[in-house]
């Protein structure tokens, strides 16, 4: 608790008490939101206290504050995965800060690999739900109180609010928008053909490696989320193919635009915006 209030007080301090009120997590190959922020400070996660810091070298690793649409948001331009050694803890530091430092609401994005035989490359899934296949995750140890209850609810992840407002927007823009159920596994392999059929089987339309400790760390502290996944790759049996990472950026690249003009409009429903 202690190193989640100094860095917040950092960067209140950095930020001129900057208070956001949402926090957005950009996910591999989708920083391009930022160009949409009116951007007013922009702090590096290696001068952040106690901050983890990015090893993918896909992310570039900083906490952006300023307005989207005329709305202050937060936004982390690249995130922490378990693959690359962090501690659950660490994964989700960053979340337990932009709480702190006031957010109403968490967005977040991820690449994935399409499970649903329905699902196309670069098609956008609005997470309904999500299976755990973590080896771990953020809650476990003793129960930071302050922070939320021992036993959080988890039968409503995704705020049901921002995944109807979503899909409208999607209609009214003609955006590839699919729903599903995202499973976050540890990787960093990808899965194997049977790895593919055994996530089909549990339920899942979407696997990825990220997402699911954040987004439990943000329920904990009853945060509002709303989690979209850029399908990057497709798991079905006959359109399996070699995975490679520029194949999956290539992919995110193109999903991009439309992720972004989700996530802008969906933030304006979310309030009006600030007066100038
Ligand atoms: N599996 C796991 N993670 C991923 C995939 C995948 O196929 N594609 C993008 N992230």
């Amino acid at each position: 608790m202690q190193q989640l209030q100094d860095a917040t007080d950092y960067l209140i301090q950095q930020t001129n008490s900057f208070v956001p009120a949402y926090g957005i997590i950009l996910g591999t190959g989708l920083g391009a939101l930022v160009n949409e922020i009116d951007i007013q400070y922009s702090i590096p996660y290696h001068e952040i206290p106690h901050f983890p810091v990015s090893t993918v070298e896909s992310h570039s690793g900083k906490l952006i504050f300023g307005q989207l649409a005329d709305r202050p948001v937060v936004v982390m331009q690249g995130r922490f995965h378990y693959y690359e050694g962090y501690s659950m803890e660490q994964v989700v530091f960053p979340v337990r800060v932009m709480k702190m430092l006031g957010i109403q609401k968490l967005l977040v994005s991820n690449a994935a690999g399409g499970l649903n035989p329905e699902f196309n490359t670069s098609d956008l899934m609005i997470i309904t739900d999500h299976i755990n296949l973590q080896p771990t995750n953020p809650l476990i140890g003793p129960n930071k109180n302050v922070l939320g209850p021992r036993f959080p609810d988890m039968s409503e992840v995704y705020d049901e609010n921002m995944i109807s407002q979503a899909k409208q927007i999607a209609a009214a823009n003609q955006l590839p928008v699919k729903t599903g159920v995202y499973v976050s596994v540890p990787g960093p392999m990808l899965e194997t053909k049977a790895e593919y059929r055994y996530l089909t089987l549990i339920g899942a339309d979407a696997v990825g490696m990220s997402t699911v400790p954040e987004i439990i760390a943000a329920r904990h502290m009853d945060l509002p989320c709303f989690a979209v996944s850029v399908i990057t790759d497709l798991c079905v049996p006959g359109k399996i193919q070699k995975v490679v990472i520029s194949d999956i950026l290539a992919a995110a690249a193109t999903a991009e635009p439309n992720l972004t003009l989700l996530i802008k409009e969906l933030i304006k429903l979310q309030s009006p915006p600030i007066a100038k």
